[in-house]
């Protein structure tokens, strides 16, 4: 493939701290995780943070903490019918029912019209996915969580870095999560982070990252359900170094974004791009597109790009009635008609750091021939 999702490429300050955890023959949890949280919740301005071994363990271990809250099992937590699989894995993983909402067309983000008649009796959260890295609606959602007494997660794993009227991703909800896989700003391999700016809620996600123990403890006294969902010192030496490029890679995937829209400006006439509202930053994830008119016929499109060496992913589909997996919830085709459609007729590519001039134009020119 000429165009990948994303890279990562290893430099001196993570060879620093693999060596460090190296040199103590100590790989477990430790000084570097202790210090890629602390850095993370400095740069961002967040409370807690709290590292996991992935962003699919940060949003079960936060979606875990609700019990703490009144939740209980069988409970339903709201998310969108369209997102990265792992958020309703991690419901069902937690002990929850994922209770889909339809789509926005033009932002990919749960609908906010739509969420209250998706609220019952057994709501406790919602899970505001920030897909492609652009901020939900979030007026919205709080004022709905806060007239039904919801907790909300934000989904920020596509969303490094981005803010909504100000207010950094993550913050505004009772718990952020983010994921460190190499197709996103940060970087670590692997790895995830939990955030939140209530003690009480570190503490929890803290016990439930490992296994229900009392905070603080190592020993077998276990006071809720948990997991292993610690991150290890060799992860975190990576991320260490993802954090301090942070601004470097935001700003040139940024770059390339919007050099990339220029570039393709004429395009609008067949298809929906991501735009930056100006009450908003929108996180540089990667380069989501849309098809006006489904005559433009989507997989089509998907298998030329992949043909030309573009790697290209769906913009996941409805997960509720697209996927085999999710059948078991009973739900029928035409329930999440937005999702649904955006899953026939939408995909994404990377617009990562490392892309060249080169790469952009011929992003652009492979999509003008198609359309020709
Ligand atoms: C929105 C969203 N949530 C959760 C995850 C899970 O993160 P991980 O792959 O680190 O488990 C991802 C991963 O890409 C994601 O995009």
């Amino acid at each position: 493939m000429r165009i990948s999702f994303g890279e990562l490429r290893i430099g001196n300050t993570a060879r620093k701290y693999v060596q460090a955890a190296l040199d103590k023959s100590w790989i477990s949890e430790g000084a570097n995780v202790a210090k890629f949280e602390s850095q993370f919740a400095a740069r961002f301005g967040y409370g807690h943070a709290i590292a996991t071994s992935s962003g699919t363990d940060a949003d079960i271990c936060s979606c875990a903490s609700l019990y703490e809250f009144g939740a209980k099992r069988g409970d339903e937590i709201i998310l969108p019918a369209a997102c990265f699989v792992a958020c309703a894995n991690s419901i069902l993983a937690a002990g929850f029912t994922p209770k889909f909402v339809d789509i926005d067309l033009e932002t990919l983000n749960i609908d906010p019209n739509k969420i209250e008649e998706a609220v019952t009796g057994k709501t406790r959260a919602i899970m505001a996915v920030h897909t492609m890295g652009k901020p939900c609606e979030m007026d919205s959602i709080l004022q709905i969580a806060r007239a039904h007494n919801l907790m909300v997660i934000e989904d920020s794993c596509e969303a490094h870095g981005a803010t909504y009227k100000g207010k950094v991703i993550g913050s505004m909800g009772d718990m952020g999560t983010f994921s460190f896989y190499p197709a996103h700003v940060v970087v670590a391999g692997e790895g995830g982070m939990v955030v939140t700016a209530r003690e009480e809620i570190d503490h929890v996600v803290r016990s439930v990252k490992s296994h229900g123990r009392p905070f603080g403890s190592i020993y077998f006294d276990f006071q809720r359900i948990g997991f292993n969902s610690r991150m290890n010192e060799l992860t975190a030496a990576v991320g260490l170094e993802g954090l301090e490029c942070f601004d470097e890679t935001f700003n040139t995937r940024k770059k390339n974004f919007y050099q990339l829209l220029k570039l393709t400006e004429r395009l609008s006439e067949y298809l929906y791009f991501l735009k930056e509202e100006s009450y908003e930053k929108v996180s540089p994830h990667a380069f989501p597109l849309v098809l006006k008119d489904k005559k433009y016929d989507g997989p089509r499109l998907y298998k030329y790009l992949e043909s030309k060496g573009i790697q290209c992913k769906t913009l996941f589909g409805s997960l509720p009635t697209q996927h085999k997996a999710f059948k078991f919830m009973n739900y029928e085709c035409g329930q999440f008609p937005v999702s649904e459609y955006v899953g026939e007729n939408g995909l994404h590519f990377g617009m990562h750091q490392y892309m060249t001039d080169d790469d952009l134009h011929y992003i652009s020119d492979t999509l003008k021939a198609y359309f020709k």
